[in-house]
C-alpha cells in the first residue's frame, strides 16, 4: 500500500499532482510520501509486537536526512555501513544508543567514531577486524560493544549481486569462525559482547531462507549460552522483498508473525535491519520526455533521468514499473518502446520493450519503487547533477534535497597549475 495513487487519471504523491512537482522544482524528480514512510515502518514495527525488538533502518537504502529524521521521530533505530551514515543519522537527530555499524571493511577512524558516539554495537565480520576493534578501543580507554555477523550459509534465492549469507560472499564469518572468535573475544577487556548477527541478502520474496538462518544463529547463540557466552541481542538483518513487478513477497505481517514464531524461544532483545521494505514504494521518480526516437524498429523514449540517478536497471536488470504521469492522449498508439536517458552508454536505460501509449517530448513518466537504492546510488557521471528530492506530506512538499547545480559538480576541484606551481610532496 503507498500514496502514489490516480485522481480522475492523473497521478498523486498523496494529494499533490506529480505534474505539479515537476512543474516547481525540475525533472528528474525524486519524490517521497510521509504517509508511505510512516505507514511501512508503522506496520513493520507491529507486526512485532509482544517480541522486544528495534527496528534498524538500513540507511544505505535511502540516507536522506528527512527520511532519516521521520524514522527517528517514529523511534526508529538505524542500521549504518560507514562513518558517513553514523554522520547522517546522528545529524538527523537518531538515537546512537539504538544504531548497529555492519560492513566488512571499517576503518579505524570509523570504528573511533562508532565508539566515540556511543553506538549499540559494531557487528564484526572477520577476525583482523576484531583485533582493530580491540585495538582502537584500548587506545581510546574504552570498551567496543560487539556482536559478530555470522555467515550461515543460507542460500536467500536473489540477485546474486544482492545475495550476501552463502559461504562464497565476502560477508560474516563462518559459524565456527564465530565460536572461536567470541570465545576470544570473550577474554578482551577491551570488548564487550553485546550480540549475535546475520544479514542474508536483499529483495527475498519467501520466508523460508529468513528462518533457515534464523535457526542456525540461534542454534549458535545455545551453543554460546552453554559456555557461558551471554548475548544480549539476537540482529536477523535485513532483506525483505517488495513489489516492482509481479514478485509476490510475504507481507510484514506475515513476516513479523514468521520472526517472532521462529523466536520464541530467544529471551534477548531482537533487532531487524529493514530497508527496502520501508523506503522503496515510498518513493517515485519522476522524469520528463525528451524525445520520441525511432531507429530502425525499435522505438526509444528518450527521457532527462538516466543511469547516474537511478542505476538499478542496468545493474542488476532490475524492472521498476514506469508510467505517463498524466491521462494519455485519446489518439495516442501504442508503442514498445525502451525507456532510455541521455548518457553515453547503451547500458543506460530505465525500461526496457515497455507496452505504452506513446508520449509526447514534455509529458512526464514516473518511475514507481525509487525509494530505496534509488537517489542512494546516484552519481554525478556525465557530469550530471543530482536530481532533487522532495518529500511531501498532504498537500505539502518539502525540498529535502536541492538540485545540483553546475558548481556544485566541480566543489572541491583544481584546474591543474603550470608545472612550477605544483606543491612538492614527499613519498
Ligand atoms: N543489513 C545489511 C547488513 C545489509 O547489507 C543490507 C543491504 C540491509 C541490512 C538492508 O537490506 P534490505 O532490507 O534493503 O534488503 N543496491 C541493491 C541492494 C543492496 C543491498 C545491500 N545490503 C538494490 O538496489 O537492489
Amino acid at each position: 500500500m503507498n500514496h502514489f495513487q490516480r485522481k480522475r487519471g492523473v497521478l498523486h504523491a498523496e494529494r499533490i499532482p506529480l505534474a505539479a512537482l515537476a512543474e516547481a522544482h525540475g525533472t528528474p524528480l525524486y519524490v517521497y510520501s510521509t504517509a508511505t514512510l510512516t505507514r511501512h515502518w508503522k506496520v513493520l514495527h507491529r507486526s512485532l509486537a509482544g517480541l522486544d525488538h528495534v527496528v534498524c533502518y538500513a540507511v544505505k537504502a535511502n540516507s536522506n536526512l528527512a527520511v532519516l529524521s521521520l524514522f527517528a521521530r517514529l523511534g526508529s533505530g538505524f542500521d549504518i555501513v560507514s562513518g558517513g551514515e553514523l554522520y547522517r543519522v546522528v545529524k538527523a537527530g537518531g538515537d546512537p544508543g539504538k544504531v548497529v555499524f555492519s560492513g566488512v571493511g571499517k576503518r579505524d577512524d570509523e570504528i573511533a567514531f562508532a565508539l566515540e558516539s556511543g553506538i549499540r554495537v559494531l557487528n564484526v565480520e572477520s577476525a583482523p577486524e576484531l583485533a582493530r576493534v580491540s585495538i582502537v578501543a584500548r587506545r581510546m580507554g574504552v570498551r567496543a560493544p560487539i556482536a559478530l555477523r555470522v555467515n550461515p550459509d543460507v542460500d536467500p534465492k536473489t540477485h546474486p549481486y544482492i545475495s550476501t549469507g552463502l559461504r562464497e560472499n565476502k560477508f560474516g564469518v563462518s559459524v565456527a569462525d564465530a565460536r572461536r572468535l567470541y570465545a576470544l573475544a570473550a577474554t578482551d577487556p577491551a570488548l564487550e559482547i553485546r550480540g549475535i548477527a546475520c544479514h542474508i541478502g536483499s529483495q527475498i520474496t519467501e520466508l523460508r531462507p529468513f528462518l533457515d538462518a534464523i535457526a542456525r544463529v540461534l542454534a549458535l547463540a545455545g551453543d554460546l549460552r552453554a559456555q557461558g557466552i551471554h548475548l544480549e541481542h539476537l540482529d536477523v538483518g535485513g532483506g525483505l522483498g517488495i513489489t516492482y513487478h509481479d514478485e509476490e513477497p510475504p507481507h510484514p505481517d506475515a513476516y513479523g508473525a514468521a520472526i517472532k514464531k521462529a523466536l520464541a524461544r530467544w529471551d534477548g532483545r531482537v533487532f531487524l535491519e529493514p530497508g527496502r521494505v520501508l523506503v522503496g514504494n515510498a518513493g517515485v521518480l519522476v522524469t520528463r520526455v525528451l524525445y520520441v526516437k525511432r531507429s530502425g524498429r525499435k522505438t526509444f523514449v528518450v527521457v532527462d533521468a538516466a543511469m547516474n540517478d537511478l542505476v538499478r536497471p542496468s545493474y542488476y536488470g532490475a524492472y521498476h514499473t514506469v508510467e505517463l504521469a498524466g491521462l494519455p492522449r485519446e489518439d495516442a498508439p501504442e508503442i514498445v518502446a525502451d525507456v532510455v536517458g541521455p548518457i553515453c552508454e547503451s547500458a543506460d536505460f530505465l525500461a526496457k520493450k515497455r507496452r505504452m501509449p506513446e508520449p509526447l517530448p514534455g509529458d512526464l513518466l514516473v518511475v514507481r519503487s525509487a525509494g530505496a537504492y534509488g537517489f542512494a546510488m546516484s552519481s554525478n557521471y556525465n557530469a550530471r547533477p543530482r536530481a532533487a528530492e522532495v518529500l511531501v506530506d498532504g498537500d505539502r512538499a518539502l525540498v529535502a534535497r536541492r538540485r545540483e547545480t553546475y558548481a556544485d559538480l566541480v566543489r572541491g576541484e583544481e584546474p591543474a597549475p603550470r608545472a612550477e606551481r605544483f606543491t612538492a610532496s614527499r613519498g
